[in-house]
């Protein structure tokens, strides 16, 4: 079955550089079955170059299928070779990224560059296409200093046999800079016929409820990085469970949960524990910040190297937080 074909409205994992790899793909699937999950973007150019790199680039697990591999780049044959080597390693859909707005990537005409350069869009889309048989998607903005360009955009490449789009609701030029404007969104689902998802700024259930409108579903990507079990939370509202959207769970529990999620990074990681340990920081940084903990305790955090010290700090981060309570 297509990923285009779970039920709506559906709920995303948005691609995210760093962050969405294989261990947190699967951390989100088995929190939320139902979402689907985009790779973080990957280079085509890398993997057309070295197909023997295929298999660790793009591998999926059972357990976090569906997968959307999002490609980045700017040469319809790069794009044509790794989106085929990426549907072989068990893609189901292949995403290619237009609004990446990061300096280095539009100098080489790659990511939100590619929306200035539509031929080339164009070109892209139909080569993928052609070389694949899972669906092929495009990420963008809205434009690259104002939406006026979103809809002859989009209709191009949906002429070009574009099977969905998902909007992020900033510019180029806004980066992440002010609120996401979702209001082109909905301006473009009503011009195109293809699914349109909506992204930017969902950080709880009511807000995707309300910010859906005649959409086909939302991605989510800080939101998820910052509490995992968003995406389950707007799945319940999305299929009427009101209770449960709102539900908070212990942080007791989500530490056991967080653990598993370690284990589970180091046990898959293809280069060493220390590496994965390393990528772990990250999260653990974020969970210390949302939790809004002293100095102190921040430090073994940023220091992880081995399964046993994210252990520990998550310790930490539990007694910390229980005391924290105990005294508000
Ligand atoms: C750390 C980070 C990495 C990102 N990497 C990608 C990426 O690889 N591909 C992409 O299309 N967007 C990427 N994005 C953009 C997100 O997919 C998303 O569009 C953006 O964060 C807005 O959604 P949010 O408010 O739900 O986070 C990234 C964003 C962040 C914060």
């Amino acid at each position: 079955m297509s990923w285009l074909n779970v039920s709506r409205p559906m709920v995303i994992l948005a691609p995210m550089d760093g962050y969405t790899d294989p261990p947190f793909r699967r951390f989100i699937k088995h929190i939320e079955p139902r979402a689907v999950v985009f790779s973080e973007f990957l280079s085509a150019a890398l993997a057309a170059g070295k197909p023997s790199l295929a298999p660790t680039m793009f591998r999926v697990y059972d357990d976090e299928r569906p997968v959307v591999i999002q490609l980045y780049g700017k040469d319809p044959d790069h794009f044509c070779t790794a989106a085929r080597l990426a549907e072989e390693q068990g893609a189901a859909g292949i995403d290619i990224n237009m609004g990446c707005p990061a300096k280095k990537v539009v100098a080489h005409r790659h990511g939100s560059a590619l929306m200035r350069e539509i031929d080339l869009a164009c070109d892209i889309i139909r080569s993928v296409k052609a070389a694949v048989s899972v669906p092929v998607t495009v990420k963008t903005r809205l434009g690259w200093e104002n939406d006026r360009n979103l809809i002859p955009f989009a209709l191009r490449l949906q002429d070009c046999g574009l099977d969905a789009i998902t909007i992020h609701g900033r510019t180029y030029s806004q980066k992440f800079d002010g609120e996401a404007d979702w209001l082109p969104i909905y301006a473009l689902k009503d011009a195109l016929s293809i699914p349109v998802f909506g992204n930017g700024d969902l950080v709880t259930a009511e807000q995707a409820q309300a910010k859906l409108g005649n959409l086909d579903g939302v991605m989510i990507g800080r939101g998820a990085v910052s509490d995992p079990w968003l995406l389950q939370r707007v799945c319940d509202g999305f299929a009427g469970n009101v209770g449960a959207a709102r539900r908070m769970l212990p942080f007791s529990h989500k530490v056991k949960a967080w653990k598993r999620f370690a284990q589970m990074a180091v046990a898959t990681n293809p280069k060493s524990e220390r590496h994965a340990c390393q990528a772990f920081r990250k999260f653990l940084v974020r969970l210390h910040k949302d939790l809004g903990l002293s100095p102190e305790v921040r430090r073994p955090a940023v220091q992880v190297a081995t399964l046993e010290d994210i252990e520990r700090v998550l310790d930490l981060f539990l007694d910390a937080s229980q005391e924290l309570s105990s005294v508000v």
